[in-house]
């Protein structure tokens, strides 16, 4: 017999544990016009920022969180600030040009494929 008592619990460890660490790839471009800001106001100052797909995060859950960003042997950590409307139903991702210039040169105006993944909850 299967003890499914285990057979879950090591199923509900295994989806967490990819829940936390799940890398997701889309194109990134930056300064995209259709974004609008997280409904909780994250720390204003920040260079580095990422608007993350409105369709991943229709309530904002975990805006402000730190999210990191690779793109080639080029890496980047932002804070995810806004909401991309045009990235909808995608992996895709808008950054600020601060960030992105970190990255590529910020005339290619976009870059694919990026990897883009939130930090493990401390
Ligand atoms: C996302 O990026 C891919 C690759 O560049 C592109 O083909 C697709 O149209 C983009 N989707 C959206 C919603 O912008």
């Amino acid at each position: 017999m299967v003890n499914t008592k285990s057979f879950f619990a090591t199923l509900a460890a295994l989806s967490l544990s990819i829940g936390s660490a799940t890398a997701f790839t889309g194109r990134a471009s930056w300064d995209v016009l259709g974004t609008k800001p997280c409904p909780i106001e994250c720390d204003k100052n920040l260079d580095y920022r990422v608007a993350l797909p409105i369709t991943l995060f229709p309530n904002g859950e975990r805006c402000c969180e730190r999210v990191h960003v690779q793109y080639q042997d080029r890496g980047i950590d932002v804070t995810f600030t806004d909401l991309c409307l045009s990235c909808a139903n995608s992996f895709n991702i808008s950054l600020s040009h601060q960030a992105f210039s970190q990255i590529a040169d910020l005339k290619l105006g976009q870059i694919y494929p990026v990897d883009w993944t939130f930090f493990p909850k401390a």
